[in-house]
């Protein structure tokens, strides 16, 4: 599939309160909000939408279509401490169609060679293979675990620590 990513419009509101309010798309997320309205939804694209700060969110879109099926964001751009890239498909039938490689692909193209970002953080649950595999697949290394890092409910989660240089990107 031909895989871009684009800025957000108000019009991707709807798809991003489809995709936060589906339990298996935010299941493998490390922050999960308790619920996400119509109109937080609309907020965060606005956010999205106008960045203004350190954070940056972008649509992916697949086959030149016009609809937004997930995002992917750069968190902490311009700081000391390296940016934190997060991804989330939402349209859960594009799943294992490289989709979710191409996505974080490109944005780690612009991360690298657009904004001289020196690294790049990811956080992702142990549990997440999907995740997991992508990252490794792109040149992400394993740093560490932070035990128990997640609670959620009564159950204690644990989080894999991955860096990426950008002499290890796998183009
Ligand atoms: C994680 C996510 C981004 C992956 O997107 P995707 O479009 O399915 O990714 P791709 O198709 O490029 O690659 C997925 C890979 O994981 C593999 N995979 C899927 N389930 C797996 C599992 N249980 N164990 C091991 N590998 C698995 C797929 O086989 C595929 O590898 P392959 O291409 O070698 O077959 C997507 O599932 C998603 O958005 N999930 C919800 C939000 C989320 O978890 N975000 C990450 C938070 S850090």
């Amino acid at each position: 599939m031909r895989v871009a990513l684009r800025d957000f419009r108000s019009a991707d509101a709807h798809a991003v309160h489809r995709w936060f309010n589906t339990p298996q798309v935010i299941d493998g997320l490390v922050e999960q909000r308790e619920s996400f309205s119509e109109e937080e939804a609309r907020r965060w694209v606005e956010h999205a939408e106008h960045p203004g700060g350190a954070d940056l969110k972008w649509a992916v879109t697949v086959d030149d279509g016009e609809e937004a099926v997930g995002f992917t964001a750069l968190y902490g751009i311009g700081r000391q401490a390296a940016p934190e890239l997060g991804i989330l498909i939402g349209d859960m039938e594009l799943w294992g169609r490289g989709v979710g490689t191409q996505a974080q692909r490109l944005t780690l193209a612009r991360a690298f060679d657009e904004l001289s970002v020196h690294r790049v953080l990811e956080l992702i649950l142990v549990d997440n293979a999907a995740a997991r595999t992508v990252v490794e697949r792109l040149g992400f290394e394993l740093e560490g675990v932070m035990r128990s890092h997640v609670k959620r409910g009564d159950r204690l989660l644990d989080v894999a620590v991955y860096g990426l240089l950008p002499e290890a990107f796998n183009r």
